[in-house]
């Protein structure tokens, strides 16, 4: 009797090693080991051997149940740690994945500024410029001294300037024009010079629909021997048609900046022929040039500087600055 269990434990193991999932692993034990098992039934049966066989009988259908039982703890284990693989494999993030086709792809797009700074450097590039930079924390002296305004002058006020509290009153602030890099590249350079720099500019103007208190500007510098009030204008013009199209015209009106002399500022011609302001230029100041180490007698320089953010404004006809700012896709979507 004992040996048909034995067998029945073996044939058992087999079927455990072979089990596919969880409920075959149930079946099995059920059928062998459960209440209305095959084991159960050998148990009530040793009351019916003789006495002397009983512990010897006992002791075989014993281990014979306990390999069956640790044949299903194996098996349950085996099925876990495949269905753990399963899952992990199933959650795995690919993060080289490529989305298929019917999901759109949503892809940023530059701001509305930056690319208008992009295509002026490209067009200023194209004329044979440089690109340069300097810092928005500026000095008294870059932002202002340099450039022919001394603390008495009444220029200073017209700048708004927003100061920052290190140092000396009045000594350290946020650019108000990008001018100041006419100075830095100078100081560093000699002649020939030909440079464009935008970037950041600050005023304590209060937003408006035509005013940012931190917005772009970007400024020329022509530093060169014979350079005259006509290669001014005609840079100034070349600049625009390059910008706005070929049928864009270009004026200049007398002006006044303490860092050019002559001065001038700098109009382009709409469609309905009324004139819009873009900028302000004008003849580098001997000053100037010799602030920097700069012979105002063998070198001549122009200069130019005006709003990318307000260009950007006239290109693109926008009602309010401000758009610019507020970081609604749905308005920057559009370019
Ligand atoms: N820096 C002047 C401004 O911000 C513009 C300017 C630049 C004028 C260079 C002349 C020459 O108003």
């Amino acid at each position: 009797m004992i040996e048909g269990y034995e067998q029945a434990a073996v044939g058992a193991e087999e079927r455990l090693a072979a089990a596919a999932d969880l409920d075959a692993v149930s079946g099995v034990e059920r059928e062998l080991l459960g209440r209305r098992s095959l084991f159960a039934d050998a148990k009530r049966r040793l009351a019916d051997l003789a006495p002397g066989d009983r512990a010897e009988a006992g002791r075989r259908l014993n281990e014979a149940r306990a390999r069956v039982e640790t044949a299903a703890a194996g098996a349950r284990e085996r099925l876990a740690a495949a269905d753990r693989d399963d899952r992990h494999a199933a959650e795995r993030l690919d993060l080289t994945e490529r989305l298929p086709h019917t999901v759109p792809l949503s892809r940023g797009r530059l701001h509305p500024v930056t690319q208008a700074r992009d295509r002026l450097e490209d067009v200023f590039v194209g004329m044979g410029y440089t690109v340069a930079e300097g810092p928005e924390v500026e000095t008294a002296w870059y932002n202002f001294e340099a450039l022919n305004i001394p603390d008495w002058h009444p220029a200073r006020g017209s700048f708004d300037t927003i100061f920052v509290n290190l140092g000396e009153p009045e000594e350290v602030m946020l650019r108000s024009h990008t001018s100041p890099v006419q100075i830095r590249v100078m100081e560093k350079r000699k002649p020939p010079v030909y440079i464009v720099a935008p970037g950041r500019t600050f005023r304590t103007d209060t937003a408006d629909a035509t005013h940012l208190p931190a917005f772009n500007q970007i400024e020329g510098l022509a530093v060169d021997r014979n350079i005259t009030m006509g290669d001014l204008a005609g840079t100034i013009d070349e600049f625009v048609r390059a910008f706005f199209g070929r049928e864009v015209k270009s004026r200049l009106r007398p002006s006044y900046f303490p860092f050019t002399e002559p001065s001038a500022e700098f109009d382009i011609s709409r469609p309905d022929g009324s004139w819009l302001e873009l900028g302000g230029c004008g003849m580098v100041h001997p000053n100037v040039l010799s602030n920097c180490g700069i012979d105002p007698e063998e070198w001549q320089g122009f200069a130019f500087g005006f709003g990318i953010d307000r260009l950007a404004v006239m290109r693109h006809e926008i009602d309010d600055i401000r758009e610019f700012v507020n970081s609604d896709t749905r308005f920057l979507r559009q370019f």
